[in-house]
């Protein structure tokens, strides 16, 4: 199995295949950052541009340290010190920089579509870090490596996904990969916060719940989402207060859930509003091995896209959001 994507724009064009091969990927890589010498020659040469127009700690910091551990040269654009607030466009920045002979551009920015937007228009690989509330592909790899290194398995697992699903990229790259692999994931929220696309998931092992405590009943895993309040235009619940009562995780909900069940949160957290921090700190969250694997997932994403020699043209994934598949992909259900 090879990769022959040029870009990485999201999971929901992803088959089963493509998804196990980036996560193996990812398992052979997360040995380097175990090592005294934290670096291999895998990237020597190449130049990986990450270019953030959204704040970030997790992603950007971790697609730059993988680039090193993979010996790119990795250059960090600050969208605030660039000519970006003079006025210059998204696509003349990316063509500006394509100019310079990158091998890979990474992208965060807070418009639904902008990475498929630079992967028509650019020749480099455009992988996708962000892009509004759409998709956020590696963190859905990272998380599922995450829940593979604690279960083994993905497939037939119960997985809870709580909080603002409407606003959250997270859970949408998380839903299309978790279903694609075999998990029963189950979503809850506020009723307003879960997004009436999903009903077209519900055959493929997609439960929409509106209680917390019915998602959670003999869960494997619970993943909580922040509250994307930059992404809000409107009330979506009549207070904080009321929404950390109805929907955030306490000890006393994980009672329902599998005696061995992880909690999973992608960060940035609202301690006391989503979950608290009794169950953030404690035993059961792998919060922090989320982040671990985070660098390990973008270590094969960049190895795969940034060494070249992709044998399909360069629109190949670079579909909008909101097209429809290619159907090609593979889903529960459907031998992989
Ligand atoms: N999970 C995540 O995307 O975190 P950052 O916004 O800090 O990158």
């Amino acid at each position: 199995m090879t990769f022959n994507r040029k870009h990485l724009l999201g999971i929901r064009d992803l088959s089963a295949e493509e998804i196990t091969h980036l996560l193996d990927t990812a398992e052979t890589f997360r040995d380097v950052s175990r090592r005294e010498i934290k670096k291999v020659p895998a990237l020597r040469g190449r130049t990986v541009i990450n270019l953030f127009f959204e704040a970030s700690t997790r992603t950007r910091t971790s697609f730059e340290i993988a680039a090193k551990r993979l010996s790119a040269d990795a250059v960090n654009i600050s969208v605030s010190t660039s000519s970006v607030s003079k006025g210059e466009t998204l696509l003349d920045t990316a063509r500006n920089l394509e100019a310079m002979a990158p091998d890979c551009i990474v992208v965060r920015h807070s418009m639904a579509g902008a990475p498929h937007h630079l992967a028509r228009m650019c020749n480099a690989p455009i992988v996708n870090a962000g892009d509004g509330s759409h998709e956020h592909p590696t963190q859905a790899l990272l998380d599922a490596l995450t829940i593979r290194e604690h279960k083994g398995r993905i497939e037939g697992l119960n997985i809870a996904i709580i909080g603002d699903i409407l606003h959250s990229r997270v859970a949408r790259s998380n839903v299309y990969l978790l279903t694609t692999l075999g998990a029963n994931v189950r979503v809850a929220g506020p009723g307003t916060m879960v997004p009436a696309e999903f009903a077209e998931l519900v055959d493929q092992g997609l439960r929409v719940e509106q209680r917390i405590e019915d998602a959670i009943e003999g869960a494997d895993v619970v993943m909580i989402l922040r509250i994307q309040r930059e992404r809000q235009d409107a009330a979506f619940f009549p207070s904080m207060r009321e929404y950390a009562v109805h929907y955030g995780l306490h000890p006393s909900h994980l009672e329902r859930a599998s005696p061995d069940v992880i909690v999973m949160h992608p960060g940035p957290i609202n301690r006391g509003i989503e979950i608290s921090s009794e169950i953030a700190d404690g035993s059961r969250s792998l919060i922090l091995d989320q982040v671990t694997n985070g660098i390990a997932v973008r270590m094969a994403v960049l190895y795969l896209l940034a060494r070249g020699n992709h044998s399909v043209p360069a629109e190949a994934g670079a579909k909008p959001p909101g097209s429809t598949g290619n159907g090609k992909k593979v889903r529960k259900g459907t031998k992989a």
